[in-house]
């Protein structure tokens, strides 16, 4: 049936729309894993240099930004989230040269560079925590509970799985919200404030341009450590203010984060931006990590976390434009990254259904964060042995992650699990990726790859896919091209026009973008000229045919 899009109703906007002064409001930032992109040495695992090697990838994308996962000196207990020196490069990964050298080589493309940093915990190799006498200043240590001490100090749990404490030798007891590799620091002690202020000028003055701040809901903790009452309690993250996240402390250390990074940039006519990694329960409380003095993004977990239904996607897209928009900051819309299903599985397995919503994404107001892969359509590897399985929550019966938590879309998830991957690990979404050629590794090094690649990837790889109009990568290069040459788009205004059920048409300065979530064709009036449709659209006698599952970028 062909039905009319009319009179359209604005979205909330932040003020001042248009493009604001700052690059990072409606940059595509691309996120390397370090580990799975590119080895240049042969041992299997990605490397800053294989990054600089691959780097000309990016640039074809027309990515804006690149975020490096962690790659300093760590034993490796979190894939490099266990930090032991914040200030050297892990062997593994290369050296601080080739550090130096993929950020200016990053900078001769225009491709600025964001590094993670992670406060919330170190490694249990640092040398903070390996000297007893400054560990019980600078981590949570408490005595436990029972007649001898025997009990954890309270109920916390890791969001791995266990007891978020483990005993030392010395009787009492430390807190780690992650593994037992990760203790949590204490952000009460001054020290631990200066050094990763110290830590950010490092990094600053090697060249980089912002910082992801891991768990950066996680810093501080309710007083006295009240217990929570039950357990399960990996299920509230997300969903529930506790004691051990989203606690408002939080908030004082990323203004005072906000203010070095402003005061530096300024001093070099730069911007250098923070992005949260926080887990808010809700898009009010997220928008809190944004607010004018504080980091200037936090990534929308609960966009990615929705199902693939238009209304409950319109309802998020207005919920987190409305929210952000309540405090003068874009909405940093991510669909997949290094801890969750990727979300061409996630999303009901359907390489079309992830096509259009990475075109949706890209015709969002705001940034947009890349998971690297995501450009190629790969799904989640849901077949890997135990044998090589490195995810820390698999060894510990935890789950994956906070970040998928409630109104995950477990109705399309093929097989009804949580996120529709193997068993919620998140291995499955780190598997090396694929470059060229017809067997494993495809390209990712001269030697093989830490996780096996599929042997059915050979057409997925970047070579198999560049050229050829109807591959992913080909819509992801010409949907950012489109977004560069598109004055409206990124930072401007949005309205949504009037649709039938199951079909979300927005409008943007110049474009009209339908995403149709029904799994068969919808007739409309056509809106306009296509531009770019993630699926072949048909237009006859001003009729348009949406194909099902696919979105649409029209010239109105
Ligand atoms: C963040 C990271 C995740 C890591 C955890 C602990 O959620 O994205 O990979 O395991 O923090 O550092």
């Amino acid at each position: 049936m062909t039905q009319e899009l009319t009179s359209p109703s604005p979205a909330p906007q932040a003020p001042g729309t248009g493009r604001g002064p700052g690059w990072w409001r409606d940059a595509v930032i691309y996120q390397v894993y370090v580990r799975s992109f590119a080895d240049s040495d042969g041992d299997g695992i990605g490397d800053l240099r294989g990054a600089r090697e691959r780097l000309p990838h990016l640039k074809d994308l027309g990515v804006d930004a690149v975020w490096l996962t962690p790659f300093y000196a760590s034993p490796q207990a979190d894939g490099g989230y266990d930090v032991a020196d914040y200030r050297a490069v892990d062997p593994l990964f290369g050296t601080l040269q080739d550090a130096d050298e993929l950020i200016r080589a990053a900078h001769d493309l225009g491709l600025r560079v964001i590094v993670d940093i992670v406060p919330n915990h170190t490694s249990d190799r640092h040398p903070w925590f390996q000297d007893p006498e400054l560990a019980r200043q600078r981590y949570l240590f408490r005595p436990g509970k029972g007649g001898s001490g025997e009990l954890p100090p309270n109920d916390w749990e890791s969001v791995f799985g266990g007891p978020a404490w483990t005993r030392t030798d010395h009787g009492d007891w430390y807190l780690h919200l992650f593994a037992p590799e990760q203790p949590d620091l204490n952000w009460d002690n001054p020290e631990v404030h200066a050094e990763f202020e110290a830590i950010m000028r490092f990094w600053l003055d090697l060249g980089v341009d912002g910082f992801r701040v891991d768990v950066a809901h996680g810093m501080i903790k309710a007083p006295g450590l009240p217990d929570i009452g039950h357990g399960a309690q990996a299920q509230l993250i997300g969903a529930q203010v506790l004691p051990f996240f989203d606690q408002d402390g939080v908030h004082a250390i990323h203004r005072a984060w906000r203010r070095l990074l402003d005061g530096y940039g300024d001093a070099r006519g730069k911007q250098v931006i923070g992005v949260a990694e926080a887990w808010a329960p809700t898009a009010e409380r997220l928008a809190l990590y944004v607010r004018p003095d504080e980091l200037h993004q936090a990534f929308n977990f609960q966009f990615l976390n929705a199902p693939w239904q238009s209304d409950a996607l319109r309802s998020v897209i207005d919920a987190s434009l409305a929210a952000t928009a309540s405090v003068g900051a874009p909405t940093t819309w991510v669909l997949s990254n290094h801890d969750v299903v990727r979300h061409t599985t996630r999303l009901g397995g359907s390489l079309a259904r992830a096509r259009a919503a990475a075109l949706l994404m890209l015709a969002l107001p705001g940034s947009a964060y890349l998971y690297q892969g995501e450009e190629l359509g790969l799904p989640e590897v849901t077949d890997l042995p135990d044998e090589v399985r490195q995810d820390p929550a698999f060894f510990r019966g935890g789950r994956a992650t906070g970040a998928v938590g409630p109104g995950t879309d477990t109705e399309s998830a093929p097989d009804g699990a949580a996120a529709g991957g193997q068993d919620g690990f998140r291995d499955g979404c780190r598997v090396p990726l694929p470059w060229s050629g017809e067997l494993p590794p495809y390209g990712f090094g001269p030697g093989g790859s830490w996780l096996p690649q599929p042997a059915d990837w050979g057409g997925l790889t970047v070579a198999a896919q560049t050229g050829d109009p109807a591959s992913t990568l080909e819509l992801y290069r010409a949907a950012l091209e489109l977004r560069r040459r598109l004055p409206g788009l990124g930072d401007g205004p949005m309205s949504w026009a009037p649709a039938p059920d199951g079909v979300l048409a927005l409008t943007r300065p110049g474009l009209l973008c339908t995403v149709n979530t029904l799994g068969h064709d919808v007739g409309l009036p056509a809106p306009g000229t296509p531009l770019l449709s993630s699926a072949p659209v048909t237009v006859d006698d001003a009729t348009a045919q949406l194909p099902g599952d696919s979105c649409t970028w029209w010239a109105i």
